[in-house]
Protein backbone atom coordinates (compact mmCIF):
# COMPACT_ATOMS: atom_id res chain seq x y z
CA UNK A 1 0.00 0.00 0.00
CA UNK A 2 1.39 3.04 -1.51
CA UNK A 3 0.90 6.43 0.79
CA UNK A 4 -2.19 7.81 -0.80
CA UNK A 5 -3.73 4.18 -0.76
CA UNK A 6 -3.24 4.31 3.34
CA UNK A 7 -4.50 8.01 3.70
CA UNK A 8 -7.63 7.10 1.77
CA UNK A 9 -8.02 4.00 3.63
CA UNK A 10 -7.34 5.66 6.98
CA UNK A 11 -10.23 8.51 5.68
CA UNK A 12 -12.91 5.50 4.35
CA UNK A 13 -12.72 3.71 7.59
CA UNK A 14 -13.05 6.26 9.99
CA UNK A 15 -16.04 7.53 7.43
CA UNK A 16 -17.56 4.05 8.13
CA UNK A 17 -16.79 4.23 11.98
CA UNK A 18 -18.59 7.07 12.19
CA UNK A 19 -21.68 6.16 10.12
CA UNK A 20 -22.14 2.73 12.21
CA UNK A 21 -21.52 4.78 15.25
CA UNK A 22 -24.41 7.29 14.71
CA UNK A 23 -26.24 4.63 13.43
CA UNK A 24 -26.55 2.68 16.03
CA UNK A 25 -26.71 6.10 18.82
CA UNK A 26 -30.04 6.76 16.59
CA UNK A 27 -30.94 3.12 17.04
CA UNK A 28 -30.82 3.08 20.24
CA UNK A 29 -32.38 6.51 21.11
CA UNK A 30 -35.28 5.25 18.85
CA UNK A 31 -35.85 2.38 21.19
CA UNK A 32 -35.69 4.19 24.19
CA UNK A 33 -39.35 5.03 24.31
CA UNK A 34 -40.42 0.67 23.77
CA UNK A 35 -37.75 -0.19 26.36
CA UNK A 36 -38.03 2.35 29.49
CA UNK A 37 -42.02 1.79 28.92
CA UNK A 38 -42.28 5.82 28.67
CA UNK A 39 -45.56 5.73 28.49
CA UNK A 40 -45.43 4.31 32.21
CA UNK A 41 -43.75 7.46 33.76
CA UNK A 42 -46.53 8.96 35.67
CA UNK A 43 -46.52 12.00 38.10
CA UNK A 44 -45.94 9.49 40.98
CA UNK A 45 -43.38 7.47 39.41
CA UNK A 46 -41.16 11.45 38.79
CA UNK A 47 -41.67 12.04 41.99
CA UNK A 48 -40.43 9.20 43.25
CA UNK A 49 -37.50 9.87 40.73
CA UNK A 50 -37.20 13.27 42.58
CA UNK A 51 -36.88 11.49 46.75
CA UNK A 52 -34.26 8.78 45.11
CA UNK A 53 -32.21 12.15 44.35
CA UNK A 54 -33.13 14.03 47.34
CA UNK A 55 -32.12 11.53 49.54
CA UNK A 56 -29.18 10.48 47.75
CA UNK A 57 -30.03 6.61 47.59
CA UNK A 58 -27.26 6.34 44.73
CA UNK A 59 -24.32 6.91 47.03
CA UNK A 60 -25.22 3.66 48.22
CA UNK A 61 -26.87 1.79 45.74
CA UNK A 62 -27.15 1.08 42.39
CA UNK A 63 -30.06 1.08 39.63
CA UNK A 64 -28.98 -0.49 36.06
CA UNK A 65 -25.44 -1.03 37.69
CA UNK A 66 -25.26 2.37 38.31
CA UNK A 67 -24.39 4.05 41.38
CA UNK A 68 -21.89 3.32 44.40
CA UNK A 69 -21.32 -0.17 45.24
CA UNK A 70 -21.76 -0.76 49.15
CA UNK A 71 -25.62 -1.80 49.26
CA UNK A 72 -27.69 -4.03 46.70
CA UNK A 73 -28.43 -3.43 43.19
CA UNK A 74 -32.27 -2.19 43.24
CA UNK A 75 -33.19 -2.64 40.16
CA UNK A 76 -35.40 -5.56 40.29
CA UNK A 77 -36.11 -4.74 44.20
CA UNK A 78 -39.65 -4.46 43.79
CA UNK A 79 -40.20 -8.12 42.03
CA UNK A 80 -38.21 -9.39 44.54
CA UNK A 81 -38.90 -8.23 47.77
CA UNK A 82 -43.00 -6.57 47.19
CA UNK A 83 -44.57 -3.82 48.08
CA UNK A 84 -45.34 -4.88 51.63
CA UNK A 85 -42.06 -5.71 52.46
CA UNK A 86 -41.03 -2.17 50.78
CA UNK A 87 -43.13 -0.34 52.58
CA UNK A 88 -42.05 -1.53 56.14
CA UNK A 89 -38.01 -1.94 55.05
CA UNK A 90 -38.24 1.82 54.14
CA UNK A 91 -39.92 2.87 57.12
CA UNK A 92 -37.67 1.55 59.57
CA UNK A 93 -34.61 -0.28 57.99
CA UNK A 94 -32.65 -0.76 61.06
CA UNK A 95 -35.54 -3.52 62.27
CA UNK A 96 -34.58 -5.67 59.51
CA UNK A 97 -30.90 -6.02 59.48
CA UNK A 98 -28.35 -6.82 62.24
CA UNK A 99 -25.29 -4.85 62.73
CA UNK A 100 -23.37 -7.63 63.77
CA UNK A 101 -24.54 -10.11 61.29
CA UNK A 102 -24.44 -7.71 58.18
CA UNK A 103 -21.39 -5.76 59.15
CA UNK A 104 -23.28 -2.43 56.78
CA UNK A 105 -26.61 -1.06 57.55
CA UNK A 106 -29.56 1.22 55.63
CA UNK A 107 -29.34 5.02 57.68
CA UNK A 108 -32.90 5.76 58.40
CA UNK A 109 -33.93 7.74 55.69
CA UNK A 110 -37.26 9.74 57.97
CA UNK A 111 -39.32 8.82 54.65
CA UNK A 112 -42.90 10.20 55.01
CA UNK A 113 -45.56 7.76 53.71
CA UNK A 114 -46.30 9.57 50.49
CA UNK A 115 -42.28 9.45 49.78
CA UNK A 116 -42.26 6.05 50.10
CA UNK A 117 -45.59 5.16 48.20
CA UNK A 118 -43.93 7.70 45.16
CA UNK A 119 -40.30 5.69 45.58
CA UNK A 120 -42.17 2.26 45.25
CA UNK A 121 -43.60 3.79 42.05
CA UNK A 122 -40.13 4.71 40.80
CA UNK A 123 -39.03 1.53 41.59
CA UNK A 124 -41.49 -0.70 40.13
CA UNK A 125 -41.47 1.24 36.88
CA UNK A 126 -37.45 0.57 37.03
CA UNK A 127 -38.11 -3.09 37.49
CA UNK A 128 -39.38 -3.17 34.38
CA UNK A 129 -37.60 -1.41 32.25
CA UNK A 130 -36.23 -3.81 29.60
CA UNK A 131 -32.39 -3.45 30.47
CA UNK A 132 -31.52 -6.76 28.13
CA UNK A 133 -30.30 -8.49 31.40
CA UNK A 134 -28.32 -5.90 32.57
CA UNK A 135 -27.01 -6.10 35.25
CA UNK A 136 -26.84 -9.67 35.25
CA UNK A 137 -27.54 -10.80 39.08
CA UNK A 138 -29.18 -8.72 41.95
CA UNK A 139 -26.82 -8.85 44.70
CA UNK A 140 -28.89 -9.29 48.00
CA UNK A 141 -28.58 -8.62 51.34
CA UNK A 142 -25.77 -10.80 53.35
CA UNK A 143 -23.76 -10.57 50.07
CA UNK A 144 -25.60 -13.77 48.97
CA UNK A 145 -25.40 -13.84 45.34
CA UNK A 146 -28.84 -14.94 43.37
CA UNK A 147 -28.82 -17.76 41.97
CA UNK A 148 -31.85 -17.24 39.04
CA UNK A 149 -31.50 -19.09 36.56
CA UNK A 150 -29.05 -17.64 34.12
CA UNK A 151 -24.93 -17.92 33.61
CA UNK A 152 -23.89 -18.01 36.81
CA UNK A 153 -25.25 -21.96 36.75
CA UNK A 154 -22.19 -24.08 36.85
CA UNK A 155 -19.67 -21.25 37.64
CA UNK A 156 -17.82 -21.24 40.75
CA UNK A 157 -19.25 -19.45 43.80
CA UNK A 158 -18.12 -15.93 43.92
CA UNK A 159 -16.31 -15.07 47.27
CA UNK A 160 -19.32 -13.78 49.16
CA UNK A 161 -22.15 -15.83 48.03
CA UNK A 162 -23.67 -18.36 51.12
CA UNK A 163 -22.46 -22.11 51.42
CA UNK A 164 -25.77 -23.73 50.50
CA UNK A 165 -26.11 -27.81 50.72
CA UNK A 166 -24.59 -29.30 47.55
CA UNK A 167 -27.18 -29.33 45.03
CA UNK A 168 -28.73 -32.57 43.97
CA UNK A 169 -28.17 -33.89 40.79
CA UNK A 170 -30.94 -32.15 38.41
CA UNK A 171 -30.69 -34.65 35.53
CA UNK A 172 -33.66 -37.06 36.72
CA UNK A 173 -36.39 -35.05 34.60
CA UNK A 174 -39.10 -36.89 36.47
CA UNK A 175 -37.58 -36.60 40.37
CA UNK A 176 -40.16 -34.45 42.12
CA UNK A 177 -37.36 -33.09 44.74
CA UNK A 178 -35.15 -31.94 41.85
CA UNK A 179 -38.08 -30.48 40.26
CA UNK A 180 -38.95 -28.84 43.51
CA UNK A 181 -35.40 -27.20 43.71
CA UNK A 182 -35.56 -25.96 40.38
CA UNK A 183 -38.87 -24.19 41.15
CA UNK A 184 -37.43 -23.15 44.34
CA UNK A 185 -34.94 -21.14 42.01
CA UNK A 186 -37.03 -19.93 39.00
CA UNK A 187 -40.48 -18.92 40.64
CA UNK A 188 -41.54 -15.57 40.30
CA UNK A 189 -39.93 -13.75 42.21
CA UNK A 190 -37.56 -16.91 43.26
CA UNK A 191 -37.71 -18.24 46.71
CA UNK A 192 -34.05 -18.05 46.78
CA UNK A 193 -34.77 -13.95 47.02
CA UNK A 194 -35.65 -14.03 50.35
CA UNK A 195 -34.79 -17.78 51.66
CA UNK A 196 -31.29 -19.50 51.91
CA UNK A 197 -31.32 -23.26 52.82
CA UNK A 198 -27.40 -22.68 54.63
CA UNK A 199 -28.09 -22.81 58.57
CA UNK A 200 -28.57 -19.30 60.07
CA UNK A 201 -28.62 -17.31 56.69
CA UNK A 202 -31.88 -15.35 57.19
CA UNK A 203 -32.66 -13.02 54.33
CA UNK A 204 -35.82 -11.18 53.93
CA UNK A 205 -37.59 -14.56 54.41
CA UNK A 206 -35.83 -17.30 57.31
CA UNK A 207 -33.57 -19.62 56.92
CA UNK A 208 -35.83 -22.64 55.26
CA UNK A 209 -32.85 -24.65 56.67
CA UNK A 210 -33.87 -27.88 58.79
CA UNK A 211 -37.64 -26.41 57.78
CA UNK A 212 -39.02 -30.34 57.83
CA UNK A 213 -37.77 -31.28 61.43
CA UNK A 214 -38.77 -27.74 63.08
CA UNK A 215 -42.12 -27.91 61.67
CA UNK A 216 -43.01 -31.34 63.43
CA UNK A 217 -41.87 -29.43 66.58
CA UNK A 218 -44.18 -26.66 65.33
CA UNK A 219 -46.92 -28.46 65.03
CA UNK A 220 -47.07 -30.38 68.15
CA UNK A 221 -47.12 -28.00 69.83
CA UNK A 222 -49.42 -24.44 71.18
CA UNK A 223 -47.73 -21.77 69.53
CA UNK A 224 -49.47 -22.79 66.12
CA UNK A 225 -53.04 -22.17 64.85
CA UNK A 226 -53.21 -23.36 61.38
CA UNK A 227 -54.79 -25.46 59.70
CA UNK A 228 -51.87 -28.31 58.51
CA UNK A 229 -51.30 -31.55 60.75
CA UNK A 230 -48.57 -32.32 58.61
CA UNK A 231 -45.09 -31.01 57.44
CA UNK A 232 -46.54 -31.10 53.55
CA UNK A 233 -49.55 -29.55 54.38
CA UNK A 234 -47.52 -26.94 56.58
CA UNK A 235 -45.16 -26.12 53.29
CA UNK A 236 -48.67 -26.02 51.26
CA UNK A 237 -50.29 -23.26 53.59
CA UNK A 238 -46.62 -21.57 53.73
CA UNK A 239 -46.77 -21.12 50.21
CA UNK A 240 -50.39 -20.51 49.23
CA UNK A 241 -51.70 -18.37 52.80
CA UNK A 242 -48.23 -17.48 54.23
CA UNK A 243 -50.49 -15.13 56.54
CA UNK A 244 -52.16 -18.35 58.30
CA UNK A 245 -49.00 -18.88 60.20
CA UNK A 246 -46.29 -16.14 60.80
CA UNK A 247 -42.97 -16.74 61.54
CA UNK A 248 -41.65 -14.60 64.29
CA UNK A 249 -39.95 -11.74 63.88
CA UNK A 250 -40.61 -7.82 63.29
CA UNK A 251 -38.67 -8.21 59.90
CA UNK A 252 -41.37 -11.26 58.82
CA UNK A 253 -44.47 -9.19 58.83
CA UNK A 254 -47.03 -6.43 59.39
CA UNK A 255 -50.45 -5.72 61.02
CA UNK A 256 -50.92 -9.51 60.76
CA UNK A 257 -49.82 -10.45 56.95
CA UNK A 258 -46.77 -11.74 55.95
CA UNK A 259 -44.47 -10.18 53.55
CA UNK A 260 -43.87 -13.98 51.60
CA UNK A 261 -45.70 -12.46 48.21
CA UNK A 262 -49.55 -13.69 47.88
CA UNK A 263 -48.87 -13.85 44.02
CA UNK A 264 -48.05 -17.57 44.37
CA UNK A 265 -51.42 -19.10 44.32
CA UNK A 266 -51.95 -17.33 40.69
CA UNK A 267 -48.50 -18.05 39.52
CA UNK A 268 -47.20 -21.75 40.44
CA UNK A 269 -49.19 -24.84 39.24
CA UNK A 270 -50.72 -27.49 41.45
CA UNK A 271 -48.14 -29.95 41.18
CA UNK A 272 -45.21 -27.11 40.73
CA UNK A 273 -46.18 -26.76 44.70
CA UNK A 274 -46.31 -30.41 45.01
CA UNK A 275 -42.51 -30.13 43.98
CA UNK A 276 -41.64 -27.63 46.12
CA UNK A 277 -42.78 -29.46 49.11
CA UNK A 278 -40.97 -32.81 48.25
CA UNK A 279 -38.09 -30.23 47.89
CA UNK A 280 -38.51 -28.50 51.12
CA UNK A 281 -39.31 -31.85 53.14
CA UNK A 282 -35.88 -33.10 52.58
CA UNK A 283 -34.58 -29.85 54.70
CA UNK A 284 -34.36 -32.07 57.92
C1 LIG B 1 -25.48 5.17 53.54
C2 LIG B 1 -25.83 4.17 52.57
C3 LIG B 1 -27.28 4.00 52.14
C4 LIG B 1 -28.16 4.96 51.67
C5 LIG B 1 -27.94 6.45 51.53
C6 LIG B 1 -29.35 4.24 51.30
N1 LIG B 1 -29.22 2.90 51.55
FE1 LIG B 1 -30.57 1.45 51.14
N2 LIG B 1 -29.34 0.03 51.92
C7 LIG B 1 -28.06 0.28 52.39
C8 LIG B 1 -27.47 -0.96 52.84
C9 LIG B 1 -26.11 -1.14 53.43
C10 LIG B 1 -28.44 -1.97 52.61
C11 LIG B 1 -28.31 -3.45 52.91
C12 LIG B 1 -29.18 -3.85 54.05
C13 LIG B 1 -28.77 -3.38 55.39
O1 LIG B 1 -27.71 -3.78 55.88
O2 LIG B 1 -29.56 -2.61 56.03
C14 LIG B 1 -29.59 -1.31 52.02
C15 LIG B 1 -30.75 -1.96 51.61
C16 LIG B 1 -31.79 -1.37 50.93
C17 LIG B 1 -32.95 -2.05 50.40
C18 LIG B 1 -33.12 -3.54 50.25
C19 LIG B 1 -33.44 -4.36 51.38
C20 LIG B 1 -33.53 -5.83 51.01
O3 LIG B 1 -34.08 -6.51 51.80
O4 LIG B 1 -33.08 -6.28 49.97
C21 LIG B 1 -33.76 -1.12 49.82
C22 LIG B 1 -35.09 -1.34 49.14
C23 LIG B 1 -33.11 0.15 50.00
N3 LIG B 1 -31.93 -0.03 50.68
C24 LIG B 1 -33.61 1.34 49.51
C25 LIG B 1 -32.99 2.58 49.67
C26 LIG B 1 -33.55 3.83 49.20
C27 LIG B 1 -34.85 3.96 48.42
C28 LIG B 1 -32.69 4.81 49.58
C29 LIG B 1 -32.85 6.31 49.42
C30 LIG B 1 -34.08 6.86 49.99
C31 LIG B 1 -31.57 4.18 50.27
N4 LIG B 1 -31.80 2.82 50.31
C32 LIG B 1 -30.49 4.85 50.77
C33 LIG B 1 -27.41 1.49 52.43
C34 LIG B 1 -27.96 2.70 52.07
C1 LIG C 1 -40.24 -11.44 49.27
C2 LIG C 1 -39.60 -12.44 50.09
C3 LIG C 1 -40.06 -13.88 50.00
C4 LIG C 1 -40.12 -14.69 48.88
C5 LIG C 1 -39.82 -14.32 47.45
C6 LIG C 1 -40.52 -16.00 49.37
N1 LIG C 1 -40.71 -15.98 50.72
FE1 LIG C 1 -41.17 -17.56 51.91
N2 LIG C 1 -41.21 -16.34 53.54
C7 LIG C 1 -40.94 -14.99 53.52
C8 LIG C 1 -41.13 -14.44 54.84
C9 LIG C 1 -40.96 -12.98 55.23
C10 LIG C 1 -41.52 -15.53 55.66
C11 LIG C 1 -41.81 -15.46 57.16
C12 LIG C 1 -43.20 -14.99 57.41
C13 LIG C 1 -44.20 -16.09 57.20
O1 LIG C 1 -44.21 -17.00 58.02
O2 LIG C 1 -44.94 -16.05 56.22
C14 LIG C 1 -41.56 -16.71 54.81
C15 LIG C 1 -41.88 -18.00 55.25
C16 LIG C 1 -41.79 -19.13 54.47
C17 LIG C 1 -41.98 -20.49 54.97
C18 LIG C 1 -42.21 -20.88 56.42
C19 LIG C 1 -40.86 -20.99 57.08
C20 LIG C 1 -40.87 -21.51 58.49
O3 LIG C 1 -39.80 -21.44 59.10
O4 LIG C 1 -41.89 -21.94 58.98
C21 LIG C 1 -41.82 -21.32 53.89
C22 LIG C 1 -41.90 -22.84 53.90
C23 LIG C 1 -41.57 -20.50 52.73
N3 LIG C 1 -41.56 -19.17 53.12
C24 LIG C 1 -41.38 -20.98 51.46
C25 LIG C 1 -41.20 -20.16 50.33
C26 LIG C 1 -41.18 -20.66 48.98
C27 LIG C 1 -41.29 -22.13 48.60
C28 LIG C 1 -41.02 -19.58 48.17
C29 LIG C 1 -41.00 -19.54 46.63
C30 LIG C 1 -42.13 -20.16 45.97
C31 LIG C 1 -40.92 -18.41 49.01
N4 LIG C 1 -41.06 -18.81 50.33
C32 LIG C 1 -40.72 -17.11 48.55
C33 LIG C 1 -40.51 -14.25 52.44
C34 LIG C 1 -40.45 -14.71 51.14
Amino acid sequence: MNKRQARLFAIASTAVATVAFFGLTLDSHRQFGRLTNASAITDQVTRGKDVWHDNNCINCHTLFGEGAYYAPDLTKITQLRGEAYLRAYLKDPAKFYDENRHRRLMPRQDLSDGDIGDLIAFLDWVSKVDNQGWPPRPLLVTGATFPGTDSSAGKPPDAGSVAAPAARPTSAADDPIALGEAVFRTAVPACTACHSTAPGVNMAGPSLAGLAGRTQVLLAGSEYHGGARDVAAYIRESVLTPSVHIVPGAMYSADGKSFMPATYPASLKPEQVEHLVAYLSTLK
